[in-house]
């Protein structure tokens, strides 16, 4: 019985991965949306199997958000490759502290026996502030940093919920909710069609330098993730995702 489960969830990956479009899709037992531990598990799955793809000297940037935290929290406490850094993705997209990037980056860093660094800018400042902030030296030369991670792992969100749960303006949400939005990632906002709809400012890791990493990796779950995750793998190139069997089953039933 338990290795039907197991080559259950095999083939559901099978069948997610030709989806989506993405080469290598895990799933893990259960719904988040329904059981806590279920994100745990997807933590887990996702902190061993960001493990197994780390080279030496690697930049691992890493977004904010429940599940990164999962996986900092369940990554195994043992040294991985020598020289490996941690740095966040964004700088403070108005997360609470234990779901802000810089908090995951330090944790996962700590227990990879790596380095990792802050990046404490606000996601929110006006354009004249910004520019300032761009030309502070410490600031460029860790934004060319996260810019040029080699490997990126992150969370998915709905648009919507993601919205509510940063303050955005209500202006904003009203457009997000005209233009279609239903995914988020990395603070760009996409619609069903993997169209950027929105985005916020320039601070941190940017859609096109995705491009230049070696793996970029997604971990997100839970049947109501489904349109987003559907949506992300759309809008830019997903190399390995970790979900549950919550999300992977709305995501089929969609097709
Ligand atoms: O705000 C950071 C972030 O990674 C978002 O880009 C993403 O949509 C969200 O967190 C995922 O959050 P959670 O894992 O809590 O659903």
């Amino acid at each position: 019985q338990v290795l039907a489960a197991i080559e259950g969830r095999a083939e559901l990956g099978r069948r997610l991965s030709a989806a989506l479009g993405i080469p290598s899709v895990v799933v893990v037992a259960g719904d988040s949306d329904e059981e806590a531990w279920v994100k745990d598990m997807l933590g887990y799955h996702a902190a061993v199997c960001l493990r197994e793809h780390l080279l030496p000297g690697d930049v691992v940037a890493v977004s904010g958000g429940s599940t990164m935290a999962a996986l900092a929290k369940r990554m195994p406490e043992r040294a991985g490759p020598p020289g490996v850094k941690v740095v966040p993705a964004r700088g403070g997209l108005g997360e609470a502290i234990a779901l802000e990037a810089n908090t995951i980056a330090a944790e996962l860093a700590a227990r990879l026996g790596g380095t990792s660094v802050m990046l404490h800018v606000p996601d929110y400042v006006r354009e004249e502030t910004l520019q300032h902030l761009l030309e502070e030296p410490d600031i460029e030369q860790r934004i060319a940093e996260v810019r040029a991670a080699t490997v990126v792992v992150h969370g998915i969100g709905g648009a919507l919920q993601m919205a509510a749960r940063r303050g955005l303006p209500a202006a904003e949400q009203a457009k997000l909710v005209e233009r279609g939005a239903v995914a988020e990632a990395f603070g760009y906002y996409f619609d069903r069609n993997g169209r950027t709809v929105l985005a916020m400012s320039v601070i941190g890791l940017r859609l096109a330098d995705l491009r230049r990493a070696r793996l970029v990796m997604a971990v997100a779950g839970g049947r109501s993730k489904a349109g987003a995750i559907a949506a992300a793998a759309k809008a830019y190139r997903i190399d390995v995702l970790v979900t549950d069997e919550g999300a992977g089953h709305q995501i089929l039933s969609m097709q």
